[in-house]
């Protein structure tokens, strides 16, 4: 396993790979890797990936004044051992330095989609990852390129600027991976208490009754779901920033569930002083 850099040496690493008939997959991270990440890259292997990139960068730009950049979990050699263990042919693994020698004044930004759900409290957010998975994109020359359901606004984000600006990138989105218990797997939830974690299932489980709730009952208005889900996460002392019923492939919040539709419920709630984020699908 290498571990590149610098962006130039990674070009210079992928195009040699594609020369040599590679498939290149991307699995864009912002390490403190767990099986989540780890699924992102089974899941580049299994779609024909033969040439692995695991990049590592926690990216300042997608971080706003008042978040937690600063304290951000990192664990390098934890990382490097469980990329090794998967095999992956390349950590890319740039200093701030590397990624933005000097403050951009070219940014990608999504202008819809990214509006709506963590983007109305997180404003700046959506415009840092699109712009970073942009130079990710142009550094490591990727066929594919593996994203979690975990972050689905993201996915359906990364998704729509892939088809607006023509990259030649297949994108595939991999399914979350939970905690036995049922909490969606998040370098974030380390920290945690583990009352605040306890407390924080009522996410993961009003979501899958929701779920349940829909199989037996597929007329239900959404207000009544969502008015379950924030109940459930209220009593045990959450606070909800959002949860929206909305179109799976667009991430766009819809009023009433359309027959035949795909839909997601996504939740954002903190607990303490930790944001989570979950979802699922309805149908
Ligand atoms: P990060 O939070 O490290 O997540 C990296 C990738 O792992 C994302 O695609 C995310 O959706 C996926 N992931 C995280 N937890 C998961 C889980 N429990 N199950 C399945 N997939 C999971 O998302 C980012 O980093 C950054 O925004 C990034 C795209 C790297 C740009 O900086």
């Amino acid at each position: 396993m290498q571990i590149i850099h610098s962006v130039k040496e990674l070009q210079q690493w992928a195009k040699e790979a594609r020369r040599n008939g590679k498939t290149i997959g991307l699995v864009p991270t912002m390490g403190f890797l767990h099986d989540g990440h780890m699924s992102l890259i089974d899941t580049a292997r299994a779609n024909g990936a033969n040439a692995i990139v695991v990049s590592i960068f926690v990216n300042p730009i997608q971080f706003g004044p008042n978040e937690d950049f600063d304290r951000y979990p990192r664990d390098f050699e934890h990382d490097r051992a469980m990329c090794e263990a998967r095999k992956v042919d390349v950590i890319f693994a740039p200093a701030v330095s590397d990624m933005y020698p000097q403050p951009l004044t070219c940014h990608v930004a999504e202008t819809t989609i990214s509006q709506k759900l963590c983007g109305r409290t997180r404003p700046t957010h959506f415009q840092g990852v699109t712009t970073v998975v942009s130079k990710l994109f142009l550094a490591a020359l990727p066929d594919l390129a593996v994203f979690g359901q975990k972050d689905a606004q993201q996915a359906a984000i990364i998704r729509r600027m892939v088809r607006d600006l023509n990259f030649p990138i297949t994108i595939i989105t991999a399914p979350i991976i939970r905690e036995a218990d049922g909490l969606a797997m998040s370098s974030r939830n380390k920290y945690l208490s583990a009352d605040e974690h306890q407390r924080a299932l009522a996410i993961s489980r009003s979501l899958f009754a929701a779920q349940k709730t829909v199989k037996e009952n597929p007329e239900i208005k959404a207000a009544e779901l969502i008015g379950a889900i924030r109940s459930a996460i209220e009593k045990a002392g959450g606070v909800v920033d959002y949860i929206e019923l909305t179109d799976s492939e667009t991430m766009i919040p819809q009023e009433e569930m359309v027959p035949g539709g795909h839909h997601t419920i996504a939740v954002a709630a903190k607990f303490g002083a930790t944001r989570l984020i979950d979802n699922v699908q309805l149908n």
